[in-house]
């Protein structure tokens, strides 16, 4: 399963990105915000970073404006992804922009049937935002297995991102279930390196060698 981080910070994306574990970033208007920059200024660093997967988002909510953006953000850099909300505009946008060669990446999907209708218009990542359905009772992670198992049945290629992730157990039933690809918050990534008896058996280990006559 490929791994993304969920953040528009430069600085957490680099952490990550240096040890190797790092396939792709994700970005949405509230985590541009935090930064405190541009939004071009902040794409253009994260993707010169050779980033080889990057989803910046439209702000507009009318087709012909999401083309707009859609196009100048695809222009921007080869590694962009244009993330479009599902909404009706954003079908009749993604299908257009699929169709022209842009990876859209279908975002705030929150049921089985706008995954089938993203997969439909030709989108290459579909963003089901399971954290958010947790928060209101809903089991998120029931509707990763539901479009796993509809883009199996008709052997749809568009990838599937769980995205809103709060904890380690998303992404490991995530991969489980047999999702693509899982974007989290730093810290989520962070947690999926530490393990305290790791920390634990390094000094143990550590210890004992300096019983270890040298020369
Ligand atoms: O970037 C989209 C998604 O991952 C947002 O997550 O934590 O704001 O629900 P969250």
């Amino acid at each position: 399963m490929e791994l993304f981080l969920d953040t528009a910070s430069v600085t957490e994306i680099k952490s990550m990105w240096d040890l190797g574990i790092l396939d792709g970033v994700t970005t949405n208007p509230s985590l541009v915000a935090k930064e405190g920059r541009t939004f071009d200024s902040v794409l253009r660093e994260i993707c010169a970073l050779g980033i080889p997967s990057v989803s910046a988002e439209v702000t507009a909510t009318d087709t012909d404006g999401m083309l707009r953006e859609g196009r100048r953000l695809r222009a921007m850099h080869p590694s962009i992804y244009v993330k479009v909300p599902m909404i009706p505009a954003g079908l009749r946008a993604t299908k257009i922009l699929a169709k022209e060669g842009t990876r859209v990446n279908m975002t705030l999907v929150f049921s089985a049937p706008q995954a089938l209708l993203a997969a439909k218009v030709g989108a290459t990542y579909v963003s089901p935002f399971i954290g958010r359905l947790d928060d209101q009772g809903q089991d998120g992670m029931e509707l990763i297995r539901e479009i796993v198992t509809i883009y199996r049945n008709y052997r749809v290629p568009t990838k599937i991102l769980v995205a809103s992730v709060r904890h380690p157990m998303h992404v490991v039933d995530a991969a489980k279930i047999g999702a693509d690809i899982a974007t989290m918050p730093l810290a989520v990534m962070e947690k999926l390196v530490q393990h305290p008896l790791t920390d634990l058996g390094l000094a143990r280990f550590l210890k004992d060698w300096e019983k270890v006559p040298k020369g």
